[in-house]
């Protein structure tokens, strides 16, 4: 069994979604799976052109030759295929949307209609992996993650985690030992969600709910989060002799 996760955050491997890519990975390997997580902010991947190449004069195939090809491979190779994305803008990141505009070549051009009246294509292979989606995002509340939830939640993932107050999740503070208890089973919420993923397929009611855990009150986040750049701003400010 392989879990593949593609991490779309222009931060990589110093982002808050590779923080949590990291811990339900953790748990997908302790139940036997094969893992690896790509940076995709590492790779070189071309926006589509829209030439529709890939449905016409050269079918399943795209004429930009990068990084994509051998992407697309190890993404048909998992079994499960884990999207992470920071919220950009109320939705995700450039990165991470120029990488899924690219698997146009594994959909046919024919438009076929659902019994519900909306409209798809069909894929070009016979097995795709099953996905699962991670977010996270800098303001607290739920709301953020609106049209990331409309986009993901027609295509029947596996599991959605949404994180929000994510700038919070390295941050140990030993004078709030609640909001630490709870990154805390946080994380531990996510090794076990992995777990399930690859034992049972699917993520238990109860994991989902602790993975929604709320860290912390809105105002100690935004106190928190506003503290760090007063002091941010003033340590820059005292660097610059010219202030
Ligand atoms: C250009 C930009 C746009 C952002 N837009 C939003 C937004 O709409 N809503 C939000 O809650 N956070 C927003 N954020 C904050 C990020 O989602 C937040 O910092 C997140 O924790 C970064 O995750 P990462 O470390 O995985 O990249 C934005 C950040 C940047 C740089």
């Amino acid at each position: 069994m392989r879990v593949t996760v593609f991490n779309g955050s222009p931060r990589g491997r110093t982002s808050n979604s590779h923080k949590i890519a990291k811990a339900l990975l953790e748990g997908a390997r302790d139940a036997g799976a094969e893992t690896e997580e790509v940076f995709l902010i590492e790779k070189n991947i071309e926006y589509c052109r829209g030439c529709l190449a890939c449905w016409g004069k050269t079918p399943g195939k795209c004429i930009i030759n990068d990084d994509m090809t051998e992407l697309i491979d190890q993404y048909l190779e998992s079994d499960y295929v884990g999207l992470a994305t920071p919220v950009y803008g109320m939705f995700m990141t450039p990165v991470l949307k120029n990488f899924t505009d690219r698997f146009l070549p594994l959909a046919t051009p024919h438009i076929r209609k659902n019994k519900d009246g909306t409209f798809y294509h069909d894929g070009r292979v016979k097995r795709f992996p099953r996905q699962f989606f991670i977010s996270n995002c800098g303001f607290p509340g739920e709301h953020n993650f609106d049209l990331l939830k409309a986009y993901i939640s027609q295509q029947g993932f596996v599991l959605e985690v949404y994180r929000n107050c994510g700038e919070a999740l390295d941050q140990a503070d030993d004078n709030d030992p609640e909001t630490n208890r709870n990154i805390v089973e946080f994380f531990n919420a996510l090794r076990e969600a992995g777990h399930e993923m690859v034992k049972n397929g699917k993520v238990s009611d109860e994991t989902v709910e602790k993975i929604h855990i709320k860290i912390m009150s809105d105002e100690d986040y935004m106190a928190g989060a506003n503290k760090f750049w007063d002091e941010e701003i003033s340590k820059h400010k005292s660097e610059d002799p010219e202030s």
